[in-house]
């Protein structure tokens, strides 16, 4: 792989100042927006998958691009069903190898099939939103996962929640609207990866010579975070 990658250009100093209100106002209105047919369907198939396999602990890849961490998570934890969830029929569509038994790929939009799992009373033990899109102007806040209305489920769901991103400031802002959120500490840190790469993005900003941030925190399922309509 090329090292081509350009590091986060922003022109925010520091966390975002409208950052605890979009939390504040995600913790308390109902995300209104209808959940999309297609989703719905890719849920279905998904339920019917996991159906199979309930006795095995739930992973959930949050935005898992071409899907080989998803892979990589289903050889690590091989008793474990992993789920990689992205929006990208191009991108789960390459070929990375065949998927092992206990890994699915899912095209749908996580702010839908989140709610639905969360509904579905999901409890992932893990679950990873690795390298999600920074959306680093300031104007696009409510783009980040920490400035979206659809926190609250992700938290809600519960488990060993963890974020990698080459933007520490995405880190830093997420870990403070955990805190906000739910009162828990998450621990945000260096991601160094050696050679082991779980993703592409993280091979890529690596292989460009940029550092890399972590965030784990181990989250209770607490469907009550998320706010009634
Ligand atoms: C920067 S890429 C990282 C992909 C992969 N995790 C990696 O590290 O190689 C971000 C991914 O998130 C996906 N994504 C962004 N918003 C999404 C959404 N609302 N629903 C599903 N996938 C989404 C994009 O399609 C893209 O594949």
């Amino acid at each position: 792989m090329q090292a081509s990658s350009r590091s986060i250009v922003t022109n925010q100093p520091g966390p975002h100042e409208d950052l605890s209100r979009r939390v504040t106002r995600a913790l308390a209105y109902p995300l209104r927006k209808p959940v999309a047919e297609h989703t719905r369907q890719a849920f279905e198939a998904a339920r019917t998958w996991r159906a199979a396999r309930l006795d095995m602990p739930l992973i959930l890849d949050a935005g898992c691009g071409v899907g080989v961490s998803t892979r990589r998570l289903a050889e690590r934890f091989a008793n474990h069903a992993v789920i990689g969830v992205d929006r990208s029929e191009s991108r789960l569509t390459r070929e990375h190898g065949p998927l092992p038994d206990n890994a699915l790929l899912v095209r749908a939009d996580l702010v839908d099939f989140w709610r639905l799992a969360l509904a579905d009373g999901w409890r992932p033990v893990r679950h990873y939103l690795l390298y999600p899109n920074p959306y680093p102007k300031a104007a696009h806040l409510k783009m980040r996962w920490q400035g979206h209305p659809v926190l609250p489920v992700i938290l809600a769901l519960g488990g060993r929640l963890e974020l990698r991103s080459n933007w520490r400031l995405y880190v830093e802002e997420f870990a403070l609207a955990v805190a906000q959120a739910t009162g828990r500490k998450a621990e945000v840190g260096p991601h160094v990866p050696g050679n082991d790469f779980l993703t592409p993005f993280e091979q890529k900003y690596h292989v460009s010579g940029q550092p890399l941030w972590k965030l784990v925190v181990e989250l209770p399922h607490d469907p009550g975070l998320v706010p009634i309509s």
